[in-house]
C-alpha cells in the first residue's frame, strides 16, 4: 500500500470533486492532481475558461494549478492506474425507482467506480469515499474490490484499503470552507492497514489544515457522522421555519426570536434564518437516506422524528406560495409575478432542488405570468427546471407562461408582486431610489413577498410597496 500519496485521481468533476481537488492540487504543489468524469462536456468546461461550477475564488485556484499539478480528463482509467490515492466523488442521488423508491441512495455510481477500479488498477491503493453514502457503504465497497483483485506485473498482489473522508463544504462558499475547514474527518478500519492509509490521507491535508482540525474515526462512525450532521443542520432550519409560521400569526419577529435564542451559548446564533425552506442537492438526499437507514433497522419512531424535518420544509414552502395567492386577492391567474433570484441559494448558480422550483411551479398552476430574474443561473436551466419531464407540449407551455428577464427592473416592470427567493446580495444592497424606480412601473397595489428577509420593509413601506416579509407579522 502507497505509504506517501504522489498522485491522486478524482472520479467524479462536479461541485464537490471540481473544487476539492483543485484546492487539493493548490495547496500540495510536490502532488499530482487528476480529475476524470464520463461526462466529456464537463470536463471541456473544465479546461476551458468558462468553468463549469460558479463558486466565488474558484476560477482563480484552477488557473494557478490547471496543467501544473492539476489535470482534468476523460480517461479514467489512465487516472486510476497512475493514482495512489482515488477520491470516489460521484453523485449519489436519491433513488426514483425500485426499493427504497424515494428515500434511499442510489449507490449504483458508486459501485461502477468501484468495479472499474477493480478491474483497471495494476498496483495497491487507498480509494476514499467523498461521496456522501449510507453507513456501512465501505463494506460493500471493500467486498467488490476484494472479489475482483488481480495481482501485478511481478506477481504481488494488488490491496485496497478504504476510507471514508466525506465532504463538508458549502456551496457558494466552498473555496473558503476548504481553505479552512471545522474538521476533516477520516475514518478507516481499525487495523494496522487501515491506520497507514488514514495516516497518508492526513498527511495531505496535513499540508496547509492543522493536525488538531483532522479527527480519525472508524469507518461506520465517519459515514454516519455525515448524514447526521446535515440532518443536525437541516433540522435547525426546520425548527426555524416552524416558529416563523408562529410569528406570522402573532406578530412576533422570527430575525429577533432567532436572535434572542442564538445568545444562548448551546444554542449558537448560526442557521437560524428563516426562509422559504431549504434548498440545495443534499439536506433533503441526505435526510430520506437517513430516514431509510432508520426503518430498514427497524427504527420506525427514529424515522418518523427525521422525516417531519422534510414535512416541514414542504410546508414551508406551500404555506409561502399561498400567502402570495390569498394576498393577492386569492387570485394570480393571468397576473405578472416577478420572481426574483432562482439559485437554492446566493452565490452560486445551482438550482438543484431549489425552493424558487417549488414556488414557481405552483404559479404556474395558478397561472399567473412568470418573470424570473437570477444573476448566475442560465435561462435554459430555469426553463429546464420547470418544464415537467415526461408532460406533452409542457416544453412550449412553460416558454409561453415564463420570461427570464436581464435585470431586476425588467423581471418587475407591469407585475403586481415581487417574490424574493434568493438573498443574493443585490437584492439586500438595492438603493431606495431603485425600489421607487421598481415602484413607478409596477401595477398598484404593489407587493413584496420576501421569502430570505433581505430587505428594509420600512423603507419599502414608505415609498408604497405592501410588504410581507417570511416570519413577520402585518
Ligand atoms: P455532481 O452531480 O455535481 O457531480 C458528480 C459527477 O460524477 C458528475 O459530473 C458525473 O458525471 C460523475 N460521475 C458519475 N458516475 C461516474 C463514473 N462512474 N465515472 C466517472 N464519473 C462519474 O455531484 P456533487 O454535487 O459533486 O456531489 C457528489 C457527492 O458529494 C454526492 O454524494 C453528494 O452528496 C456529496 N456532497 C455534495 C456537496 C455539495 O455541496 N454539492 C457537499 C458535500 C457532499
Ligand atoms: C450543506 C451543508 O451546509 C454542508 O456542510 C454540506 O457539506 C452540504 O450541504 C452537502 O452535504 O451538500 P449547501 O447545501 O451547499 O451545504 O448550503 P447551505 O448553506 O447549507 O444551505 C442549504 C439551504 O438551506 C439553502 O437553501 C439555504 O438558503 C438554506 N438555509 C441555510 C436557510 O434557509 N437558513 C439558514 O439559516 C441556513
Amino acid at each position: 500500500l502507497p505509504s506517501r500519496v504522489r498522485t491522486i485521481c478524482c472520479i467524479g468533476a462536479g461541485y464537490v470533486g471540481g473544487p476539492t481537488c483543485s484546492v487539493i492540487a493548490l495547496k500540495c504543489p510536490h502532488i499530482k492532481v487528476i480529475i476524470v468524469d464520463v461526462n466529456p462536456l464537463r470536463i471541456d468546461a473544465w479546461n476551458s475558461e468558462k468553468l463549469p461550477v460558479f463558486e466565488p475564488g474558484l476560477d482563480d485556484v484552477v488557473r494557478r494549478c490547471r496543467g501544473r499539478n492539476l489535470f482534468f480528463s476523460t480517461d479514467i482509467d489512465a487516472g486510476i492506474r497512475e493514482a495512489d490515492l482515488i477520491f470516489v466523488s460521484v453523485n449519489t442521488p436519491t433513488k426514483t425507482s425500485g426499493v427504497g423508491k424515494g428515500f434511499a441512495a442510489d449507490l449504483h455510481y458508486v459501485e461502477a467506480c468501484t468495479r472499474r477500479i477493480a478491474s483497471v488498477a495494476t498496483s495497491s491503493k487507498i480509494i476514499v469515499e467523498k461521496s456522501t453514502v449510507p453507513c456501512r457503504t465501505a463494506a460493500s465497497m471493500r467486498t467488490i474490490l476484494e472479489s475482483n483483485t488481480s495481482e501485478t506485473e511481478d506477481g504481488k498482489q494488488i490491496t485496497f484499503q478504504i476510507l471514508s473522508n466525506p465532504e463538508f463544504l458549502a456551496e457558494g462558499t466552498a473555496i473558503r470552507d476548504l481553505y479552512n475547514p471545522d474538521r476533516v474527518l477520516i475514518g478507516s478500519l481499525d487495523t494496522r492497514e487501515g491506520k497507514m492509509a488514514a495516516h497518508a490521507l492526513r498527511e495531505v491535508y496535513e499540508n496547509w489544515v492543522d493536525g488538531s482540525k483532522i479527527y480519525e474515526t472508524g469507518l461506520w462512525s465517519s459515514e454516519l457522522s455525515k448524514l447526521a450532521a446535515n440532518a443536525l443542520l437541516a433540522q435547525r432550519i426546520s425548527s426555524i421555519n416552524s416558529l416563523s409560521a408562529i410569528c406570522e400569526a402573532t406578530g412576533a419577529d422570527v430575525s429577533e426570536v432567532a436572535h434572542a435564542c442564538g445568545l444562548d451559548a448551546r444554542i449558537g446564533p448560526k442557521f437560524l434564518k428563516a426562509s422559504i425552506g431549504f434548498g440545495g442537492s443534499c439536506f433533503q438526499k441526505d435526510i430520506l437516506n437517513l430516514v431509510y437507514l432508520s426503518e430498514s433497522l427497524g427504527l420506525t419512531e427514529v424515522a418518523a422524528y427525521w422525516h417531519q424535518v422534510i414535512l416541514m420544509n414542504e410546508y414551508q414552502k406551500s404555506r409561502f406560495a399561498r400567502k402570495v395567492v390569498q394576498t393577492l386577492f386569492n387570485t394570480i391567474t393571468m397576473k405578472k409575478v416577478a420572481v426574483l433570484g432562482f439559485a437554492f441559494k446566493k452565490d452560486t448558480g445551482d438550482t438543484r432542488e431549489a425552493p424558487a422550483i417549488t414556488l414557481c411551479k405552483s404559479f404556474r398552476q395558478e397561472k399567473a405570468f412568470i418573470s424570473i430574474y437570477d444573476p448566475k443561473v442560465p435561462r435554459e436551466q430555469i426553463l429546464l427546471d420547470l418544464t415537467e419531464p415526461g408532460v406533452v407540449d409542457d416544453f412550449e407551455a412553460v416558454r409561453a407562461q415564463v420570461t427570464i428577464a436581464p435585470s431586476p427592473e425588467e423581471a418587475c416592470r407591469d407585475a403586481e408582486a415581487v417574490v424574493i427567493c434568493t438573498e443574493w446580495d443585490e437584492f439586500a444592497q438595492k438603493a431606495e431610489d431603485e425600489w421607487r424606480g421598481i415602484y413607478a412601473t409596477m401595477k398598484k397595489p404593489a407587493f413584496v413577498f420576501d421569502g430570505r428577509g433581505v430587505v428594509d420593509a420600512q423603507t419599502l413601506r414608505k415609498i408604497g410597496f405592501r410588504v410581507h416579509t417570511v416570519g413577520k407579522g402585518p
